[in-house]
C-alpha cells in the first residue's frame, strides 16, 4: 500500500479567520457578495456532485468526453511525474487522465473541501493502490505548499473553476500556478465556453431546484460557522447571463426586507426587499481570451481541445 497523506494548508482557525473576513467585508459593502468558495462543506461538495449529473448542466459530460478522447495526447505531451490538481472534488474525471499516464509518481489533489478529498483520495488509493496520493487542504488562491514529488509536474484545473474567479482574481492566480511550475511543465485547464443564453441560464436553474440549493448552502455554511440566522426560504435563487462581461451570476434575492444577526460578528446586515447578494461568478470564455490570459501569465497555449457540441474546452499550456 502507498502511502496517502493529508496535509492541512490552512489550519482550521485561519479558514475560520478568512470565512470572518470574507462575511464582514462581503456583507457590509453593496451589491452584497460572498466568494464561492465557502459553498463546499460537505454537504455543499454533495450538492455540487449532484449538479454534476443534472441534465442541464453540460460542462462536466462535456469535459469528460475532452478528457477520454484525449487523455493519452495529454499524458505525452505533458511527460507528467506529478500531477497536481487544483479544486479536485471528486477527482471523478480524473480517473481518466491517471489511467493513461503509464510513469506518474504522485497525484497532489488540492481543495478546501476535506470531505470531497478524503472521499476521493481513499477511492482513488483503493483502485490504485501503487500511486503516492498526497492531499492538499488549501486555498488555491493562496500559496501553495507543494510536496517535493518529482518533476515534470502537470497541474490541471478542471471543471471551469477557473471561471469562478474574477478577471484581476484570475490574472493573480494564473501568475501563481505559473511559479509553481519549471519552464516545460504544464497546466491543463477547463474551460466553459459563451453560447447560447438559454442554455447557460438552464444549467445554473434547473428545473428540480439543485442548484438553488448549492446556492443557499452558503448561508447555512455561515449560519454554523458564525452563529448566524439567515433563513434560506428567504431568499429566491437567481441565475443571470451578463453579456458584457460573459458570465453567469448567481444570486441571492430577499422576498422582503429584514435584517439578519451575525452573531460571532456581532453584525446585523440589512437587507432590502428584492436587494441581492451575489454568490457566484461563472465566466464562459473563448479561445483568444483564454490564449491572452494564459499568455499574460508566461503560460503558452499549446492545445485546444472542445467536445464534439463545443460546449467546453481543455487547454494545454506550456510553461515559458
Ligand atoms: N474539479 C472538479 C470539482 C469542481 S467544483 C470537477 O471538475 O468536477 C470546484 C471545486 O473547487 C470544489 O471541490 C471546491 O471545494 C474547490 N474550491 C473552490 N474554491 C477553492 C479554493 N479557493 N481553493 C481550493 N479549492 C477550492
Ligand atoms: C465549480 N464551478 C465550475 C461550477 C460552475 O459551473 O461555475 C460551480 C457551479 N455553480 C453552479 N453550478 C455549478
Amino acid at each position: 500500500m502507498s502511502p496517502f497523506l493529508l496535509t492541512r494548508t490552512l489550519p482550521v482557525d485561519a479558514t475560520d479567520a478568512a470565512l470572518r473576513a470574507d462575511v464582514l467585508a462581503g456583507l457590509t459593502r453593496r451589491p452584497k457578495t460572498l466568494p464561492p468558495k465557502w459553498f463546499y462543506d460537505a454537504r455543499g461538495s454533495e450538492l455540487f456532485e449532484e449538479i454534476t449529473r443534472l441534465p442541464e448542466y453540460y460542462p462536466t459530460r462535456a469535459e469528460r468526453e475532452i478528457l477520454v478522447a484525449h487523455a493519452a495526447d495529454i499524458a505525452a505531451a505533458s511527460g507528467a511525474r506529478t500531477l497536481i490538481e487544483l479544486g479536485s472534488g471528486s477527482s471523478e474525471k480524473t480517473r481518466h487522465l491517471l489511467d493513461a499516464f503509464g510513469a506518474l509518481h504522485s497525484y497532489v489533489p488540492v481543495d478546501v473541501s476535506e470531505s470531497a478529498l478524503t472521499g476521493a483520495a481513499e477511492a482513488l488509493l483503493a483502485e490504485r493502490p501503487e500511486l503516492n496520493v498526497h492531499a492538499l487542504i488549501a486555498d488555491f488562491t493562496g500559496g501553495l505548499a507543494l510536496p517535493g514529488t518529482p518533476g515534470p509536474r502537470l497541474v490541471a484545473f478542471l471543471g471551469g473553476t477557473v471561471g469562478n474567479l474574477l478577471p484581476e482574481e484570475r490574472a493573480t492566480f494564473l501568475r501563481s500556478v505559473r511559479s509553481i511550475l519549471s519552464p516545460g511543465d504544464a497546466l491543463l485547464l477547463g474551460t466553459d465556453l459563451v453560447k447560447e443564453e438559454g442554455t447557460l441560464v438552464a444549467a445554473y436553474d434547473d428545473a428540480a431546484g439543485v442548484t438553488a440549493a448549492f446556492n443557499k448552502n452558503v448561508l447555512e455554511v455561515v449560519n454554523r460557522e458564525l452563529d448566524a440566522d439567515f433563513d434560506p426560504a428567504a431568499f429566491d435563487h437567481v441565475a443571470r447571463w451578463d453579456a458584457d462581461a460573459e458570465w453567469i451570476e448567481m444570486r441571492l434575492r430577499a422576498r422582503s426586507a429584514f435584517t439578519v444577526k451575525i452573531h460571532e460578528l456581532d453584525l446585523v446586515v440589512p437587507f432590502d426587499e428584492g436587494e441581492e447578494l451575489r454568490t457566484e461568478v461563472s465566466a464562459k470564455f473563448r479561445r483568444e481570451r483564454v490564449r491572452e490570459e494564459l499568455g499574460a501569465a508566461a503560460l503558452r497555449l499549446d492545445q485546444w481541445w472542445t467536445d464534439t457540441g463545443g460546449r467546453f474546452a481543455v487547454s494545454l499550456a506550456t510553461a515559458v
